[in-house]
């Protein structure tokens, strides 16, 4: 299996329904928009039976890094970092949820991220979960903010040490 980036031309976004009309119609509207100005970029996982189906996709940018949220080790160890990778979207579509997926794009999505911060230098992986799906992310080790339970992270360390 690999991701893709997401093109506009030929990858079926109307049909993709993970169940969460914002995250439809991110893929739908805004995905293609934003890769095409490099404020986004947008993966997809193919059906193999038919490229053009969606099986799921995730969302990959950069935001600034809020250190006050931070647990206050992480705090003095990244004073001077500026910025965090975020995963700002994942989906999977219903027709294909329970089959792994879900955790197939996470764990690529982390590779990804991984060689980016290998490249410029970052870290930690933010994810801004929805509601419920905290519990998806914790089982991988993000660690929820003090401020906000939806919103977590993980530290490039641990990703490289569990990836690698
Ligand atoms: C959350 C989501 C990505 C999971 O995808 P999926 O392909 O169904 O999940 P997987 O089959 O890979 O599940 C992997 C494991 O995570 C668990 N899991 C799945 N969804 C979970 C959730 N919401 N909370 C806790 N655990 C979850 C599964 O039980 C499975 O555990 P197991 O290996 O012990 O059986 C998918 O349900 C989805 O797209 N939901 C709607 C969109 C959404 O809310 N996305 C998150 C926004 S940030």
């Amino acid at each position: 299996m690999k991701t893709v980036v997401l093109d506009k031309k030929h990858h079926d976004r109307k049909g993709f329904n993970c169940g969460v009309e914002a995250l439809n119609n991110y893929l739908k509207v805004m995905a293609s928009q934003q890769g095409g100005k490099d404020n986004t970029r947008t993966f997809v996982l193919e059906d193999l039976g038919n490229n053009s189906t969606i099986i799921g996709y995730y969302t990959l940018t950069m935001i600034p890094l809020d250190l006050s949220a931070l647990p206050i080790e992480l705090q003095k160890k990244h004073s001077s970092a500026g910025s965090a990778g975020l995963i700002a979207r994942l989906a999977v579509d219903k027709r294909y949820a329970g089959q792994g997926y879900g955790e197939w794009l996470l764990i690529d999505a982390l590779h990804k991220l991984l060689q980016a911060s290998d490249a410029v230098g970052f870290p930690l992986v933010i994810v801004d979960a929805k509601e419920g799906v905290s519990a998806f992310y914790q089982r991988f080790g993000f660690v929820p903010f003090q401020d906000s339970a939806d919103k977590l992270f993980i530290t490039i360390k641990e990703i490289r040490g569990s990836l690698s």
